[in-house]
């Protein structure tokens, strides 16, 4: 009889303990799918008499409620509260869902842009060159000897050139950039020329096989020294403060004559001497000079009618004293927590 069905699951279902997720599905499938228990008790209260319906309509319905109510228990204890397989998501869909977590630019593009904002407001353009390239872009035509050091295995990486039998490289500096433009254009002009340079160097947080270097040309007629020192003295005031200091120190390299360093007083101690400094109060950040009158003739530019002056800097160097960076290691290994601290951009 259907009274007695009535009874006799009620009592089953108010002692229903469940005690994993696997007793709640159970209890599903018996009492709640269609095939089910309370599905099967709707059918027969169909058949019966009226009189009985009048009696039995309330208590079905009420078992109907106990059965699902004592389900929707369960599952909130035992399955995170899915009570439906084919409705998992609960809450109000309209609202707007949760934001995209943004990246953030990386310190040493943050740093090159800054830089190359600087000389794009003085008239430079930005210039790319290769990254592969072949000896006399990366070292003939800037006047290294055959015998110099740096064209050792020791410093420079060497890759086999495809077909040609030529000896390629990784390029040791954007020194090599100056090059290919000197040979495609006539004086006079102005460009900056940032990008990714290669040394055979073992990794530490000192030194790294590949970093960034900032390159600078100027060639046009009586292009001179001070020139250079006034670009330059622009360029760290408006990179690091007004108060910086800035000095000049005879230098050497194969492809400027007169060559020089240029120090800044140490933006972390302010010159007071500190271990960065190794207490000397300066830093250095860049080598710069008078390109050679060879290398101009080297590129194709004539030397009696026109004068020019580079300069050349790592990106690195400069990032660590903006934002006193003290391991190199940081800016490839891609740790969020390091990388998230800096600046989101969303152009
Ligand atoms: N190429 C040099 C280096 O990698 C840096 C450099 C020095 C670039 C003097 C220049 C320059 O243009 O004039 O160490």
């Amino acid at each position: 009889m259907l009274q007695e069905k009535i009874t006799q699951y009620t009592q089953e279902i108010e002692a229903f303990k469940p005690s994993s997720a696997e007793d709640v599905e159970a209890f599903r499938l018996k009492f709640l799918v269609s095939k089910g228990i309370v599905k099967a008790l709707f059918d027969e209260f169909k058949t019966v008499s009226s009189e009985e319906k009048r009696a039995l309509g309330k208590v079905l319905n009420a078992f109907k409620q106990l059965a699902e109510q004592s389900y929707k228990d369960a599952a909130a204890e035992y399955t995170g509260g899915h009570t439906d397989r084919n409705k998992r998501t609960e809450g109000d869909l309209t609202l707007p869902g949760p934001g995209f977590a943004l990246g953030s630019r990386h310190p040493l593009s943050l740093v090159r842009k800054e830089i190359v904002e600087i000389f794009k407001k003085l008239g430079f353009v930005v210039s790319e060159g290769k990254e592969i390239e072949d000896d006399w872009h990366n070292f003939t035509a800037l006047n290294f000897a055959p015998e110099h050091p740096a064209r050792d295995m020791q410093d420079t990486f060497f890759v086999k050139g495809g077909d040609t039998s030529e000896d390629l490289v990784l390029r040791t500096h954007t020194s090599s950039v100056q090059v290919r433009l000197m040979e495609m254009n006539q004086p006079p002009f102005r460009a900056i020329m940032p990008g990714r340079v290669y040394r055979n160097e073992a990794i530490s947080a000192r030194a790294h096989c590949f970093f960034h270097q900032i390159e600078g040309l100027y060639v046009d007629e009586n292009v001179s020294f001070a020139d250079l020192k006034q670009t330059l003295y622009h360029f760290v005031k408006e990179l690091y403060g007004e108060d910086t200091k800035v000095r000049f120190r005879p230098s050497y390299f194969p492809f400027t004559e007169p060559s020089a360093e240029m120090d800044i007083s140490c933006t972390i101690c302010k010159g007071k001497g500190c271990q960065l400094c190794k207490h000397s109060g300066w830093v250095e950040i860049l080598g710069c000079g008078m390109v050679d009158p060879q290398v101009l003739e080297n590129c194709g530019i004539d030397s009696q009618k026109y004068s020019g002056f580079a300069f050349g800097m790592g990106i690195e160097r400069i990032t660590n004293l903006k934002y006193e960076i003290r391991d190199l290691r940081l800016f490839s290994e891609n740790d969020v927590r390091f990388l998230s601290q800096f600046e989101t951009e969303l152009i």
